[in-house]
């Protein structure tokens, strides 16, 4: 190993353990009645997020598409030790929808101290084959919804001291075959909401920005997704959850989850054709 990759490396390690020490410790008390709206919670990690909510005592409201399986969480939330649960079904692919999700939890909240965005629309595992129309609905769910839902909560946001958390991923940092649509709606949101810390900072805003990079997590539809495609270790969920929730609560800029997420990210571009063969031998295809 040559001796600037070692001073790089070493910088690297200092660098992410100083972001760990210095980081503000999480006072689970905070969010005692936080007021709280956590999109994509019907299953999966925004589920999770609910219930880690819900048992620290916060005010919740609950969105995605299928009413029945979201009364089932509501009732699990209340039973946990939320505050208060709600839950309005809604479509993130329809234009109104976003605003209506909004207004419903200011409405049953009196206002909002964390905006959770976290739901996907499901998406292909597979080679592009030219699906434009699938690539604009997707960003229609994933991205412009995102974008929509933060504007209109950003007011009550602001009067409150509050944090906008986006729930992203690897796959907004870095490339990967099988996922176009996917990946590409991800680099949307890094993108803007980047734009929008940079923009928040400069008017001393009030709010916050977390931006939460995830690596493989064990949730069902992602696991159906790889299966016998990768051997890639996927994380819990509900361990990524609550990473998610500290984040938030802590106003930190950025989560990588698992750690290591933090690496592949900043070396990515050091050695591109080391990367990109690591990354094309990672999945079991034959052509
Ligand atoms: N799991 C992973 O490996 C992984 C890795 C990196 C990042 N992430 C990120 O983590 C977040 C959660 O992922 P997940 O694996 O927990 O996802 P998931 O289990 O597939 O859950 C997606 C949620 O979004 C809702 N949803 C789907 N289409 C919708 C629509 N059109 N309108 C409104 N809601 C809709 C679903 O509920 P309904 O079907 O009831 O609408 C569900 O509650 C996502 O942002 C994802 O990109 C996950
Ligand atoms: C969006 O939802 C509204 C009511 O919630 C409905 O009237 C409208 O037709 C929907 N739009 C689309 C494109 O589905
Ligand atoms: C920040 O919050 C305080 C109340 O906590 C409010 O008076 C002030 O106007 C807010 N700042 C902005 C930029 O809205």
């Amino acid at each position: 190993m040559g001796a600037v990759t070692k001073v790089l490396l070493a910088s690297i390690c200092v660098a992410f353990l100083a972001a760990k020490w210095t980081s503000p410790r999480f006072d689970a008390d905070s969010l005692k009645g936080a007021r709280v709206l956590v999109t994509g919670a019907s299953t999966g990690i925004g589920e999770q997020m609910a219930y880690h909510y819900a048992r620290f005592g916060a005010q919740i409201v609950i969105t995605a598409r299928r009413e029945k399986v979201l009364q089932q969480v509501v009732e699990k939330c209340l039973s946990l030790g939320a505050q208060k649960a709600f839950h309005i079904a809604a479509d993130m692919a329809n234009e109104s929808d976003p605003d209506k999700v909004v207004d419903y939890a200011l409405e049953k909240l009196g206002g909002l101290d964390y905006l959770v965005l976290n739901h996907i629309g499901p998406s292909p595992f597979s080679m592009w084959k030219g699906d434009v129309d699938h690539t604009k609905w997707l960003m229609k769910v994933n991205f412009f919804s995102y974008i929509q839902m933060a504007w209109k909560a950003l007011p009550s946001l602001e009067q409150n001291k509050g944090s906008l958390v986006v729930v992203s991923s690897l796959l907004g940092k870095i490339t990967s075959p099988f996922v176009a649509p996917y990946t590409s709606t991800k680099f949307a949101l890094n993108g803007f909401f980047g734009s929008l810390r940079h923009e928040l900072a400069m008017k001393k805003s009030n709010v916050s920005i977390s931006v939460c990079t995830l690596g493989l997590i064990d949730t069902d539809s992602a696991m159906e997704k790889v299966r016998g495609v990768t051997d890639v270790q996927a994380y819990p969920a509900t361990d990524a959850a609550l990473n998610i929730i500290i984040t938030g609560a802590t106003r930190q800029p950025e989560l990588f989850y698992p750690w290591f997420t933090y690496f592949i990210a900043i070396t990515k571009d050091w050695f591109p054709s080391v990367t990109d063969y690591i990354i094309q031998n990672s999945y079991n295809y034959i052509p």
